[in-house]
């Protein structure tokens, strides 16, 4: 074959493509909040939630966000406090602070206008090429292409690409394919129908090919391959850790600290420690209360919680400890304070913290006349591992 011939092929193909997409697209695509708006910044927000994240999760956390932040100027004069608080128990935490900066920047740059040109998407915090592609399709109409799991699924099959996800021949592959279908009408509609069929449709593990408005033109089903495609990416096992967590309550309150480092950075949660080789979990709650004056720390712990995240599986231990109520962070320090139970809506927690909320609740931490309590600092600790 011609190089000339396979280009007016693929040229066909992706005519045809398009054309059965679209149409299939504006008779069975979901009416989405977000798809109610061209406003960039809205696109934005909403791409970015449903990055890792179902739809129907991402619902309600949009149309709160929208409501709080209307606007990238009301996001950027926000605190980071307030931001976390509205994603609280979205996950994925750098998603938001990212896109607080991003708002930032866009307000600072550009007059709080979103970039049309990709090259000034692409700079701000956060965004990436699949999230440029978005804005750029679907807010300003560009002929922009995206890849994100979904197109990525659809379009291996389609095209039968049998290499693995994530290597760079591959991602190659897809974002050409992505590029050819794109280039033409409606490329925001296009997009969107490329990861509705997806989600609806290409799904991964029962694809309903005879409700494919693209079948005839997918060559896994004509290999009969698509059980096998996507190749999926090799992926390291997840690293096990090991956390212990306390939480320190006296009535009414929790004492939360403000986390730092990739995991859970600028959320708050219950002092938190990983647990060194051989240490007993009792001390290492111990640890993870500091030089908390005034504190009884319960030896017995409320349980233990397992919490899967991208790259690694934690196991925590929880325990409880009760504080005098005179018992304060020092002035100044804006790591660490008390937190009223009926104000945790407002703080941004992860879904790990409501968890270890909910598990502790029940034992809010050792009274006076409750089960001989330790004496944080103290010695008195029961034999064995706790
Ligand atoms: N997943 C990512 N972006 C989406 C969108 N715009 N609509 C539905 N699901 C999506």
């Amino acid at each position: 074959m011609t190089d000339a011939h396979a280009d007016d092929e693929g040229a066909a193909w992706a005519t045809d493509v398009r054309a059965a997409l679209l149409a299939w697209y504006d008779l069975s695509a979901r009416d989405l909040p977000w798809r109610r708006t061209r406003d960039p910044y809205a696109v934005w927000v909403s791409e970015v939630m449903l990055q890792q994240t179902r739809v129907d999760t991402v619902i309600p956390y949009y149309e709160r966000f929208m409501a709080r932040f209307p606007t990238p100027e009301r996001l950027a004069a926000a605190p980071e406090d307030d931001v976390l608080g509205m994603w609280s128990g979205l996950g994925y935490y750098r998603r938001a602070r990212m896109l607080h900066r991003g708002a930032r920047e866009v307000v600072a740059r550009y007059g709080g206008e979103v970039p049309r040109e990709p090259e000034d998407r692409r700079a701000l915090p956060g965004v990436g090429r699949y999230t440029a592609g978005a804005i750029g399709s679907i807010a300003f109409d560009r002929p922009e292409p995206l890849v994100d799991g979904n197109v990525a699924r659809v379009l291996a099959r389609l095209r039968a690409i049998d290499t693995p996800l994530g290597r760079g021949d591959t991602e190659r592959a897809l974002w050409a394919d992505a590029a050819a279908l794109v280039r033409g009408e409606r490329p925001g509609a296009l997009n969107q129908a490329l990861m509705e069929l997806g989600a609806l449709v290409c799904t991964k593990t029962a694809p309903r090919c005879d409700r494919c408005p693209v079948a005839s033109r997918c060559e896994a089903l004509r290999l009969g391959r698509g059980g096998e495609l996507p190749v999926p990416r090799a992926r390291r096992p997840p690293r096990r850790v090991e956390l212990v967590a306390v939480r320190l309550g006296r009535p009414g309150e929790v004492w939360l600290t403000r986390g730092e480092g990739a995991l859970f950075g600028g959320l708050w949660g219950l002092p938190t420690v990983e647990r060194g080789p051989g240490e007993r979990p009792v001390d290492a709650a111990a640890r993870a209360l500091g030089d908390h004056g005034g504190v009884a720390l319960d030896p017995a712990p409320c349980g233990t919680i397992e919490h899967a995240l991208t790259h690694c599986r934690l196991r925590v231990t929880a325990f409880s400890a009760s504080a005098a109520s005179a018992a304060s962070p020092p002035a100044g320090d804006r790591r660490a304070r008390f937190v009223r139970l009926d104000a945790l809506a407002e703080v941004g927690v992860s879904a790990l913290t409501q968890k270890l909320l909910a598990l502790t609740a029940a034992r809010p931490g050792p009274t006076a006349a409750g089960e001989a309590p330790r004496r944080h600092g103290g010695s008195r600790t029961p034999a064995g591992e706790r």
